[in-house]
């Protein structure tokens, strides 16, 4: 068993295809919180594929990064861990809740959650195999008629994780409806490791409720992080010091998206950073005056210059319309 030590009670979620090498260091340069990488499929990594090497080498991030494995099968867990912890991991996280076809068909994510007995080899094979802070993020239940998320807590730590995240949705649920806080709270009082509260965190007010109403040791923030990476610090100090943040200006937000685009340039090259500089720029300008016509325009251009300049374009009109 390694000890569960986070230098912050706030988790970026795991997400994927967002929580890429960019937007960690970015959301790091803002200041504390904890960082679990995209997820990694454990059958890949084993197979030494390429593009998921890629995603799992976290070594030149000056930060810890806590690496999230999926998978299925119990026995690929020990190589794809040996190559993990090579690749720099700090931390292991099995994603136990991801509800997508794709993943779960492959007796893998949510699907864990009604074959307890697998996910229980899992983490007893993940535990054998690494020192290193061992965890497991998982849902409400599968449907509302199986909700076992209280079950499945005692079963991890059981087979020997370190800490759990609580995610209240079932794997039905998918995304909508409120989270239930509640089952939250119930796996809270039934086991002994520390437990993560996850579910429409979306303010440090709402951090603060959540680790009022269940007693939760850490809080995990994804989508209301989504062109907001400064919220998970933000969180952090009014956690810690009560203080509550102001409003981010024009100004900041324009630095910060350009900022992500470099992240993204550096780490991609210019094309495909392009490319996936049009959800995260929607994203940053939600609520911004004219933003939809913005985005009409920014998702069609493929030229990094062409990108930088109507970002700087879109910011220096509406800071002349602000002055009207
Ligand atoms: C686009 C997207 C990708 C996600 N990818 C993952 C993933 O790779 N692993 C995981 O455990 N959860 C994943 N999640 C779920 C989130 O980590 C989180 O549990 C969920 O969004 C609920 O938290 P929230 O209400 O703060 O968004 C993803 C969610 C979104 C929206």
């Amino acid at each position: 068993m390694s000890e569960y030590r986070f230098d912050s009670k706030v988790f970026l979620s795991p997400m994927a295809g967002i929580t890429d090498r960019p937007l960690r260091q970015l959301t790091h340069s803002f200041g504390p919180g904890n960082i679990i990488s995209e997820m990694v499929a454990v059958n890949a990594i084993s197979r030494k594929n390429a593009k998921t090497y890629r995603i799992a080498d976290v070594r030149d991030e000056n930060y810890p990064v806590t690496v999230q494995l999926v998978g299925g099968e119990p026995e690929l867990f020990a190589d794809a861990i040996k190559l993990i912890e090579e690749l720099g991991a700090a931390g292991i996280d099995i994603n136990m809740g991801c509800p997508v076809k794709k993943i779960v068909n492959n007796n893998s994510g949510s699907y864990l959650m009604k074959d307890i007995s697998r996910a229980a080899a899992i983490i007893t094979q993940a535990r054998k195999s690494t020192s290193l802070p061992l965890s497991v993020k998982f849902r409400k239940g599968w449907d509302n008629n199986h909700v076992n998320a209280v079950e499945f807590a005692k079963m991890c730590e059981d087979c020997g994780a370190d800490w759990i995240t609580v995610h209240g949705r079932t794997r039905s649920d998918m995304y909508s409806g409120c989270a239930d806080w509640d089952i939250i709270a119930s796996v809270k009082q039934a086991v002994h490791i520390p437990v993560v509260g996850n579910g429409d965190i979306d303010s440090p007010q709402k951090a603060l409720a959540m680790m009022h109403n269940t007693n939760v040791d850490g809080v995990m923030v994804g989508r209301a992080a989504l062109g907001r990476p400064w919220l998970i610090t933000q969180i952090h100090n009014f956690l810690e010091q009560g203080v509550l943040p102001s409003s981010p200006t024009n100004d900041f937000i324009k630095e910060v998206m350009l900022k992500h685009l470099a992240g993204l340039k550096e780490y991609y090259g210019e094309h495909t950073a392009v490319s996936l500089a049009r959800k995260y720029v929607c994203w940053y300008c939600k609520g911004l005056r004219n933003a939809c016509r913005f985005r009409e325009k920014f998702v069609l251009i493929n030229d990094i210059k062409q990108a930088y300049n109507s970002i700087e374009e879109f910011f220096s009109t509406l800071e002349e319309e602000e002055k009207e």
